[in-house]
C-alpha cells in the first residue's frame, strides 16, 4: 500500500507567506533613499529682512540636496527660548547645528554641551563667549566697523574741520555690536579730526534709536555723522534727524546693504544713507559648510565672508549684481518647485507600480497554491476511491458469510421441524429472532421466493433424498417430511420435479 503523507497545510502556508514577503520586499525595494542629513538651525529672530534672507538662502541651498532636512527654530529674540530651541534640536537627533545667537553668553554652555554630545556646531553672524564651536561663519565685524571708520575718515580728511560722530550700537552682549564698535573706534582714534561725541546702546531695532538720538541732537546740535550698526537703525536715525530738519547736514552710515525695498542699497540710492557696509547673511554658505563638516572634509575654524562699502559710487553696480543673483535664485527656486512636482508625480506612479507588483505576486502565489491544492486533493480522492472499493469488497464478503450462516441456521430449524405439517412461518421467524416481515424480506432477497415456498422446497428436497437413500414407503416419507397427506406430497413432488415420487424411487 503506498504511504500517504497528510499534506502539511502549515508548510504550504509558509510557501505562500514567503511568496508574499518576497513580493513586498520587491515592491518596497528602492524605498530607502540615501542617508538623511538633519540640519538644525536656531535662528535668533526673524522679524527683519536680513534674517528672512538668511533663512531663505539656507532653505534654498538645503533644497538643492535631496537628502538634507533643514529645521529652523525661531527664538523670537528671547534668549531663554533660544536655549530651549537648541535643546530641542539636539533632542531631535540633528546631525549638525547652526546657531545665530541673540547674545553670546546665554548660548555658550549649550553649544559646549552639543559639542560634547558629538553634534558639531556652526556659529553664524553672532559669536558665543568662547571658541568651543566647530566653526564660525560670517563677515569680520571688526572689519565692518573699520570700514565705516575709514569711510568717514576719507570723506572728511583735509577739510580742516572737527568731525563729531554719534555711534548707535547693536544689542549689548551680541558680538557684532562689540566688534563693530571696536573696529570703528580703532580707526576713529587714529584721526585727530574725528571724535565720537556720543555712543548709544541700541538693540538692532528702529525703536531703540529715536529717543536717545533726539536727546543727543538737543544737547549737541553740531553732529556730522551718525554711524549705526545696521541700516534699520540708520533709517530710524535719519527719520529722527529729519523731524528736526537736520538730516541734510548729517551723514548717515549703516550696515547690512540689503538689496530689498528700503534695504541699505536703496537707502544709499535715495541719498538717505551716505554709505552702508555690506554684511552678507552667509545662509547658503553655512549649509555648504555644514555638509563639508559632516563629510569629514577639512574646514577652517573661522570662515570669513567678504564685506565692502556701498555708497553712491557703487550702489547701482551692486544693485545690478545682486538683482542678477536674485533672478538666478528665483529661477533655481522655480526649477526646484517644478522638480518637486515631478517628483510627487513620479512617487505616485512608483507607488502604483509597487501596489500592482504586490497584487501580481499575491495572485501568482494564490494561483500556485491552488494548483498545488488541486494536485493534493486529486491524490487524496484517488486514495479514497481505492479505500472505498476495498471496503465494498470486504462488505460483500461479510454479507456472503453472514448470508450463508443465516441459511444454515434457517435450514437446520426447518429440518428439525420437518415432520410437523403445522410448523408455521411465525414459529420459524420467532426461532430466528426475526419478525414475520423481516423473515419474508430476507428469504425473498436471498432466493426470490416466499417463506412457505422455501419451507416446502426444503421438504421436497429432503423427501427426494429419502426416496433415494431409505427403504421407507411413499406415505412414510410424505409424513416424515411434513406433508399432510401422501396425495398432496405426490402432487407437490410432481409439480417440482416433473415426475411422481413413485417413479423417482424406482428410477432416481
Ligand atoms: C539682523 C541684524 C542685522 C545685523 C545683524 C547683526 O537681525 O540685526 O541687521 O547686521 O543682525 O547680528
Amino acid at each position: 500500500m503506498p504511504i500517504y503523507r497528510k499534506p502539511d497545510i502549515i508548510h504550504y502556508y509558509r510557501i505562500l507567506v514567503c511568496f508574499l514577503l518576497a513580493g513586498i520586499v520587491f515592491a518596497c525595494s528602492g524605498l530607502k533613499e540615501k542617508d538623511e542629513i538633519k540640519i538644525g538651525f536656531s535662528q535668533g529672530m526673524t522679524t527683519d529682512d536680513w534674517r528672512k534672507q538668511m533663512n531663505k538662502s539656507m532653505r534654498l541651498e538645503a533644497s538643492l540636496h535631496d537628502n538634507v532636512e533643514l529645521t529652523i527654530l525661531d527664538a523670537n529674540d528671547d534668549v531663554e527660548k533660544q536655549v530651549k530651541d537648541i535643546e530641542t534640536l539636539i533632542g531631535n537627533q540633528s546631525d549638525i547645528l547652526i546657531i545665530s545667537p541673540i547674545q553670546s553668553r546665554p548660548v555658550t554652555a549649550i553649544v559646549e554641551k552639543s559639542i560634547k554630545a558629538g553634534i558639531p556646531v556652526i556659529v553664524i553672524d553672532r559669536k558665543i563667549e568662547n571658541e568651543s564651536y566647530t566653526a564660525y561663519i560670517g563677515a569680520d565685524n571688526i572689519e565692518v566697523g573699520r570700514n565705516a571708520g575709514r569711510y568717514i575718515a576719507s570723506n572728511t580728511s583735509g577739510k580742516g574741520k572737527e568731525i563729531k560722530i554719534v555711534e548707535i550700537k547693536g544689542l549689548k552682549g551680541s558680538s557684532p555690536a562689540y566688534e563693530r564698535s571696536l573696529g570703528f573706534n580703532q580707526i576713529v582714534n587714529r584721526f585727530d579730526h574725528l571724535e565720537v561725541v556720543a555712543s548709544v546702546d541700541g538693540n538692532w531695532e528702529r525703536e531703540s534709536v529715536k529717543a536717545p538720538l533726539e536727546e543727543i541732537l538737543a544737547q549737541k546740535p553740531q553732529i556730522d555723522y551718525v554711524f549705526c550698526h545696521n541700516d534699520r537703525m540708520a533709517l530710524s536715525a535719519w527719520e529722527t534727524a529729519r523731524e528736526k530738519g537736520v538730516e541734510n547736514r548729517i551723514g548717515f552710515i549703516g550696515v547690512d546693504g540689503l538689496n530689498t525695498l528700503n534695504g541699505g542699497i536703496q537707502l544709499v540710492q535715495d541719498k538717505v544713507l551716505q554709505a552702508t557696509i555690506f554684511y552678507p547673511t552667509g545662509g547658503n554658505e553655512a549649509i555648504k559648510l555644514a555638509l563639508k563638516i559632516l563629510k569629514g572634509e577639512p574646514v577652517s575654524k573661522n570662515n570669513i565672508l567678504s564685506t565692502t562699502v556701498i555708497d553712491s559710487v557703487n550702489a547701482d553696480i551692486m544693485k545690478n549684481q545682486l538683482d542678477k543673483i536674485d533672478r538666478q535664485q528665483a529661477s533655481i527656486e522655480n526649477q526646484l518647485q517644478k522638480l518637486s512636482e515631478q517628483e510627487k508625480k513620479y512617487a505616485t506612479q512608483t507607488n502604483l507600480i509597487k501596489i500592482l507588483i504586490f497584487f501580481l505576486v499575491l495572485i501568482l502565489s494564490l494561483a500556485l497554491y491552488s494548483i498545488y491544492s488541486t494536485y493534493i486533493i486529486g491524490k487524496k480522492k484517488k486514495l479514497l476511491e481505492l479505500q472505498s472499493e476495498k471496503i465494498t469488497l470486504q462488505q460483500n464478503e461479510i454479507e456472503k458469510i453472514t448470508g450463508q450462516e443465516f441459511r444454515t441456521r434457517l435450514d437446520t430449524i426447518i429440518e428439525q421441524h420437518l415432520d410437523n405439517p403445522q410448523f408455521t412461518v411465525e414459529e420459524l421467524a420467532r426461532k430466528l429472532n426475526l419478525s414475520r416481515v423481516q423473515l419474508y424480506r430476507k428469504i425473498k432477497g436471498m432466493c426470490g421466493i416466499s417463506v412457505n415456498e422455501y419451507i416446502s422446497g426444503i421438504r421436497l428436497e429432503k423427501s427426494r433424498e429419502m426416496l433415494r437413500k431409505t427403504s421407507l414407503n411413499i406415505a412414510e416419507i410424505a409424513y416424515a417430511c411434513g406433508f399432510s397427506s401422501p396425495n398432496y406430497f405426490s402432487t407437490s413432488f410432481k409439480n417440482k420435479y416433473g415426475i411422481t415420487p413413485k417413479e423417482y424411487k424406482n428410477n432416481p
